[in-house]
């Protein structure tokens, strides 16, 4: 109804920073540049563990959002946020069955969580309210709503990407998450090979069939699927690329670089990211390319994310240890040739970096979309732009075909991408990039959002997004 609010859903809530820098994580980034748009009631984690919890959320008014967040027992969030989510739903939805902990109780526990959030947000929802639920923290919350009577237009969007039934079928509770799913009006994902792959699991357990239109019947209900490809402002953030020439940060990089060319990377110290690949694709690029050496920098900006979950601890254990070992064997005296750091970097001084890199490195091993590419791309001089050497297997691939697409496992090709990128001609550059700038202009967030509570509300069919 057009006078109900937007209710948002996310684990993450950005609440308005002590410090003024905004969260690292595309969830986040999205969903704050969506919302500063269009206001509403933005429900999630408070960010806090209690060993006592409060049934009511906490409430805090910020412009055009209000915030109501719940603290979670820190038991219940080993369980659902470390454990279920993070050690099964993670690893699964980026294909890596060998990393999936099956682990009963954390089931139990995400499950339970779910609840708990929905018992809590239920008595703040009014009936004309459109509630647009996010990630793969919050798949339930939807029926568990349901089940307490709610009877709102409900969206879930994923973040990340959903894979071929195969691997998603390994997932512990697979068929509740799948009945999960359908207490949904519309289920969006970023790109049309991940809507495919969720048609193909539904169909092959046999929950329900496609009715055409994108709309899909399971019993008495139908809802629509579609993929939705999340953008950025591209000329915002070109703006703010511009304007962080003068930023500190951004000048002591600049200074210290001489006369050196900068390859950035800026990933969350994430599996998924192959940072570990990269690295190795780099160190094989300086052996090959013995010309370039002492003449780039390459800059890799890490935020630790997930300590509490082994496989990241063990993560940032080998990514240093490796980027140590190759600064010991390919360094010199006066050259770094891996400048690796594990800080969170604020937006702004993050544009600038961008702005002076040469060569931008994404390569992810999965990824459901990935800012970090359009970004990069956003923040490049018109003149003198920067080279994108993405992933194929990022969601951004589909818009930023005109990058230099590399498949990540092959370090020797990734290596000659980089050297192509370094020796690219202007002309060449300069055509690359006005090709992917006119896509990310034509895609930003509004139209992401809009686009996807449009069919929400409306019932239309999904528009396919360009793949
Ligand atoms: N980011 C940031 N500071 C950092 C690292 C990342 O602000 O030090 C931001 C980055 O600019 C982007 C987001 O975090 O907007 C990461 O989103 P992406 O989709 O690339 O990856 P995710 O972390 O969601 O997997
Ligand atoms: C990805 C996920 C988000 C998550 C973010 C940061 O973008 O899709 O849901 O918020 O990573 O991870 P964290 O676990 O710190 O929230």
């Amino acid at each position: 109804g057009a006078s109900g609010r937007l209710v948002v859903i996310s684990n993450r809530v950005p609440l308005p920073a002590k410090d003024g820098n905004s969260s690292a994580g595309g969830l986040a980034v999205a969903l704050e540049a969506a919302l500063k748009q269009h206001g509403g009631l933005w429900f999630g984690w408070s960010g806090r563990t209690v060993d006592q919890v409060e049934n009511a959320p906490q409430i805090i008014e910020a412009g055009k959002i209000t915030f109501a967040v719940l603290d979670v027992h820190r038991k219940d969030f080993d369980l659902f946020y470390t454990g279920f989510a993070n050690r099964a739903l993670w690893p699964i939805c980026h294909y890596r069955l060998d990393l999936l902990q099956v682990d009963r109780s954390q089931t139990e526990g995400y499950f339970r969580v779910n609840r708990t959030f929905a018992e809590a947000l239920a008595p703040l929802l009014g009936p004309d309210d459109t509630i647009w639920i996010h990630d793969y923290h919050f798949i339930p919350l939807a029926a568990e709503l349901r089940r307490l009577g709610c009877r709102n237009r409900i969206g879930f969007f994923l973040h990340i990407p959903w894979p071929p039934s195969d691997i998603a079928s390994a997932l512990p509770a697979y068929g509740r998450l799948q009945n999960g799913f359908t207490a949904y009006d519309l289920v969006g994902f970023h790109t049309k090979q991940d809507a495919d792959n969720f048609r193909q699991c539904l169909l092959r357990e046999n929950l329900g069939f496609p009715v055409g239109d994108g709309e899909y019947q399971v019993g008495g209900h139908r809802f629509r699927i579609g993929a939705f490809p999340v953008g950025i402002d591209a000329d915002a953030f070109a703006e703010t690329a511009r304007a962080a020439e003068r930023n500190p940060t951004v000048r002591r990089m600049r200074e210290s670089m001489e006369k050196r060319r900068l390859i950035i990377g800026v990933d969350r110290l994430d599996y998924s990211k192959g940072i570990k690949e990269r690295i190795e694709s780099y160190s094989c690029f300086i052996r090959s390319n013995p010309q370039f050496r002492n003449k780039v920098v390459y800059l890799q900006v890490t935020p630790k994310s997930r300590s509490d979950v082994p496989e990241y601890k063990r993560m940032q254990h080998q990514i240093a240890e490796q980027a140590g070992w190759a600064n010991g064997n390919l360094g010199e005296v006066d050259w770094t040739p891996i400048r690796y750091i594990n800080k969170t970097i604020g937006h702004m001084a993050l544009a600038g970096l961008y702005r002076m890199a040469r060569v931008g490195l994404v390569t992810p091993l999965r990824d459901g979309m990935n800012l970090v590419a359009k970004e990069f791309v956003a923040a490049q001089d018109e003149n003198d732009p920067g080279v994108l050497i993405l992933s194929r297997f990022a969601g951004a691939m589909h818009e930023l075909d005109a990058a230099l697409l590399v498949n990540p496992y092959d370090t020797e090709t990734t290596a000659a991408a980089i050297a192509r990128a370094l020796e690219m001609p202007l002309e060449e550059r300069r055509e690359r990039w006005r090709t992917m700038m006119d896509r990310l202009r034509g895609n930003g967030i509004d139209d992401w959002c809009q686009g996807f509570l449009d069919v929400l509300t409306s019932g239309k069919s999904p528009v396919p997004p360009p793949q």
